[in-house]
């Protein structure tokens, strides 16, 4: 489009160009060079030689969006991934390892680091690309939605593999990695194999995957993920006991005797149940606690039930059994390499809270104290979970502020996108001083929510900006 865009305007400068000199020549005296004052000549001269380097100037950037400066085909593989909650980077380096196994060489980055030149100077792409709200890219890809899938490369050299997550339960089944595919394919990129779309976790789906591969990994399968350890319930108790709202329970795992797991906060419990299904939870503890806390709520299905995954650890579990349980490194979740002098402004709702509680854990033991927490539930007397531990926190300096919304508890339904507003000057002094935000909870209604709110007070472009350095962290659900 931009293409045919400047090629119209391009011929419309010509014949301008065109029909003035024909005027100046051929006016009132007919065929004679015009009898002019040097100084129009001069002026012709100038403006002659400026329309030139300007073709000279456009010319140069078409040469550099359309043909990478070099391209050095030395054999290397590039596996890029686009995730929100980490399922795509972990199946992207299984990807990487499985071709390194092999002999490759391999150039494995988040998709929010490769540009139009990257692409452009590969022969061999693998893409591993999750989807979120209506067909959107995960928060870190949102500028390469934007930048590269906006503009037009010369992909003829390219050839690529796609593996697509997704949710057959959300309307736009895979919407990112199709629209990034057609892209692709629209630049002249051949894809080696179809596109392989994971609804959930598939196996059948990602067994189609190592297929795909084959031809460059041998037997290397990528999709043998880490395998489940069974972990026992060892403390269950209601977090909202007299709540109006869904029954949440502070459920506590411990591994399996002599097994340290590790993790960071930020990180994501795969719980597997009876009939093989899997459910994610966001840890509430650390490793130095020597067990998982989940906060779980009762959530119930249309027809009625309590939903299967809520009920195995709410209820079918008793103490003292166990259920498969692996954990996934949630790296656009943690904080890895975000100094402890960093401010952080923290924001969730309702089980949310387990995420950001880690968060504090980790951060508490750190010595740090610029924090800054949006809570919101319904009633600041039983929903309010890990209150006395927020308390104490903050008595002991490690919460600056702490603002909550307790919607049922004002006369109007407040929510902490409302109490994000209300704050924005001071929101915006935290910012500016270099605050990471992390959100966790719900994503429709509190983090679409926080998120306009945040676009309203620094700008799209500043979010999008800030999601890509690691500065806006999201953990939604
Ligand atoms: C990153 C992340 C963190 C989360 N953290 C928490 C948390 O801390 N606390 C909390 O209470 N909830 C959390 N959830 C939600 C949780 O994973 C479950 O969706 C929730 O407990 C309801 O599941 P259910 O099985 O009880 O309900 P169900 O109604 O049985 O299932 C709910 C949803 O699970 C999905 N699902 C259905 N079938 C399958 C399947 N075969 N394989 C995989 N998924 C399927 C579908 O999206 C379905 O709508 C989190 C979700 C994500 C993605
Ligand atoms: C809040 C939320 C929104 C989602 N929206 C979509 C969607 O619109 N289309 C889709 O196919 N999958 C959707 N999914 C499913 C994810 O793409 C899928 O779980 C994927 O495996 C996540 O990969 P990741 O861990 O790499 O982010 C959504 C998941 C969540 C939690």
């Amino acid at each position: 489009m931009n293409d045919s865009r400047s090629r119209v305007g391009n011929v419309l400068v010509v014949v301008v160009l065109l029909a003035m000199a024909s005027w100046w020549l051929f006016a009132e005296e007919g065929l004679r060079w015009p009898d002019v004052a040097g100084s129009r000549w001069t002026l012709f001269v100038v403006v002659v030689v400026l329309y030139a380097a300007l073709c000279l100037v456009a010319i140069a950037r078409t040469r550099r969006m359309t043909r990478p400066a070099t391209v050095v085909d030395d054999g290397t593989i590039l596996v890029a991934f686009a995730t929100q909650t980490g399922f795509a980077e972990e199946l992207a380096t299984r990807t990487a390892a499985a071709l390194r196994a092999a002999g490759h060489r391999i150039d494995l980055r988040p998709l929010a680091q490769v540009d139009a030149a990257t692409l452009m100077a590969t022969r061999v792409a693998f893409f591993v690309v999750a989807t979120y709200g209506e067909g959107e890219p995960p928060d870190t890809s949102r500028r390469f939605a934007r930048e590269v899938l906006g503009a037009v490369a010369s992909l003829g050299d390219l050839r690529f593999g796609m593996l697509a997550l997704g949710d057959r339960g959300y309307e736009h089944f895979c919407g990112f990695a199709r629209t990034f595919e057609a892209w692709l394919t629209k630049q002249g990129a051949d894809p080696l194999f179809a596109r392989i779309d994971v609804d959930k976790s598939a196996s059948a789906a990602l067994a189609a995957w190592d297929a795909g591969l084959l031809p460059w990994t041998g037997d290397a399968a990528v999709q043998t993920l880490p395998s489940f350890v069974w972990w026992t319930v060892s403390e269950r108790r209601r977090a909202n006991p007299g709540s109006i709202g869904e029954p949440a329970f502070h459920v506590t795992l411990v591994p399996p005797q002599g097994e340290a797991p590790s993790w960071e906060a930020g990180d994501i419990a795969i719980v597997q149940l009876p009939d093989g299904q899997r459910r994610e939870y966001s840890i509430a503890s650390l490793p130095t606690d020597g067990r998982i806390d989940l906060l779980v709520r009762q959530a119930h299905r249309s027809d009625g039930g309590i939903g299967f995954g809520a009920r195995w650890l709410t209820s079918t579990l008793a103490i003292g059994a166990s259920t498969g349980l692996r954990i996934r490194a949630n790296q656009g979740f943690r904080l890895a390499g975000i100094a402890p002098s960093t401010p952080l402004i923290l924001i969730g709702n309702g089980t949310g809270i387990a995420g950001l509680r880690a968060h504090l854990k980790a951060r508490v033991a750190a010595g740090a104290t610029r924090h800054w927490l949006f809570f919101g539930e319904r009633h600041a007397a039983v929903d309010n979970v890990y209150g006395d531990e927020l308390d104490a926190w903050q008595r002991a300096g490690f919460l600056e502020r702490i603002s909550y919304a307790f919607s049922r508890d004002t006369p109007r339904r407040v929510h902490v996108q409302d109490r994000v507003l209300e704050q924005r000057d001071a929101v915006a002094e935290w910012l500016a001083f270099g605050a990471v935000v992390l959100v966790c909870g719900n994503a429709a209604g509190m983090a679409d929510g926080v998120d306009a709110a945040l676009k309203a007070i620094v700008g799209d472009a500043a979010l999008e900006d800030m999601a890509v350095d690691g500065r806006y962290r999201r953990d939604v659900y």
